[in-house]
């Protein structure tokens, strides 16, 4: 799991008057909105005795922990401590890692980690999100899987061939092509040709023809850990995949997902689109949950790759930059501190305060094992 990249945290819609608890890249958060409606994500310990503050209560532009009231403003400091009385100032270590948010998408985005503003990767595009000529539905799905593995096979195209019947089929594997591949640091483009069997029923028989060349284009991008997918069924009728995959921990991936139509954009057509995407996840989720290892592999030299794979080594290869950069959490270093000792992912303002005694440890990254663990205390 990486840190420095921005995920999503939450659906828009989930967060209203209440602070509402996620959990990403092994740790827990707090979500919450100021009066104006700006939403905060804090780390979701309070420094006092451990409180969970996403238990507590939103209180003007604060977060109250539920169990001895301290508040603490959208930028992670504590403002009050009630039983101080008002006019006690808390001293420059009562402060929690706050991170960077936007809502786009009709999500929250996240940033975590320490890199300032200026080395942090844009954030994906999604021009078609609000554009009339796409109908949207959204969805969610959860894996007992890596986000990095769900990535890939969202932007395999070779795999439908065997798990979706309804985009793929074994007699027509070897036709299968990447035609394009387009990368920078942080997002890749692929263009593909496939010839998938005919749809069933009347009126998708005439959406496609038995073999009819199909244009799919996925996309990967590190931010948000997104597999985007346009399928071109006809030079009419297209659908658009938007998944941002957050990691939950490194056994636990939860996918927020919408899905773009230009066809078909009465609501009652919702339902059958639903179950559709559903399905596909399902196909997939039989082969994902049970592939090994659970994350993929640290050496390219421990899996076999063949030229239809180029599009999935773009985004090892991509995820492999950062990983050098030294922004992988060390997860076993975090999992032998579990329930024993506070780890934080390091905010933007933990850098900027480096003064500042902090009161929690951040998490031991594994390009830096020896400061992290230092920093640790191991
Ligand atoms: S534990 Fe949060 S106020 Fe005491
Ligand atoms: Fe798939």
């Amino acid at each position: 799991m990486l840190i420095n990249l921005w995920y999503v945290a939450e659906w828009s819609k989930a967060v209203e008057d209440q602070p509402v608890r996620t959990r990403m890249l092994g740790q827990d958060f707090v979500l919450f909105r100021d009066s104006a409606g700006t939403v905060h994500c804090l780390s979701d310990v309070c420094l006092h005795r451990g409180g969970s503050l996403s238990g507590g209560w939103r209180k003007g532009d604060c977060v109250a922990c539920p169990y001895h009231g301290w508040c603490y403003d959208g930028t992670g400091r504590v403002v009050l401590v009630p039983s101080e009385g008002e006019d006690f100032t808390p001293p420059r270590r009562a402060r929690i890692d706050a991170y960077p948010t936007c809502e786009r998408f009709g999500m929250i985005w996240v940033f975590l980690g320490d890199a300032p503003e200026e080395e942090r990767f844009p954030l994906p595009e999604f021009p078609e999100y609000d554009d009339q000529d796409w109908k949207r539905i959204t969805d969610e799905w959860h894996w007992r899987a890596e986000a990095a593995r769900v990535v890939e096979n969202g932007i395999d195209i070779a795999h439908a061939s065997f798990v979706h019947p309804s985009f793929g089929m074994e007699a027509t594997a070897y036709e299968n092509h990447i035609v394009e591949v387009e990368k920078n640091d942080y997002r890749g483009r692929s263009e593909n040709i496939q010839y998938p069997p005919q749809m069933k029923g009347w009126l998708r028989r005439r959406m496609r023809k038995e073999r009819q060349p199909t244009v799919t284009k996925p996309e990967w991008h590190l931010n948000g850990l997104i597999a985007r997918i346009r399928i071109d069924i006809n030079p009419k009728m297209s659908i658009i995949m938007f998944d941002a995959n957050t990691p939950v921990d490194e056994h636990h991936t939860r996918t927020f997902a919408t899905q773009l139509r230009n066809f078909l954009k009465p609501d009652i057509f919702d339902r059958g689109s639903r179950k559709r995407l559903r399905k596909i996840f399902a196909q997939d989720t039989a082969i994902v949950e049970r592939a090994t290892p659970n994350f993929l592999p640290e050496s390219h030299l421990h899996e076999l790759s063949v030229k239809d794979d180029r599009f999935m080594g773009s985004f090892r290869a991509a995820r492999r930059r950062l990983i050098e950069k030294g922004w992988q959490i060390d997860s076993a270093a975090v999992a032998a501190h579990r329930r024993r000792k506070v780890l934080t992912i390091p905010s933007p303002q933990r850098r900027q305060h480096a003064d500042i005694d902090w009161v929690m440890a951040p998490v031991p990254l594994t390009g830096g094992r020896e400061a992290g663990a230092r920093a640790a205390g191991l």
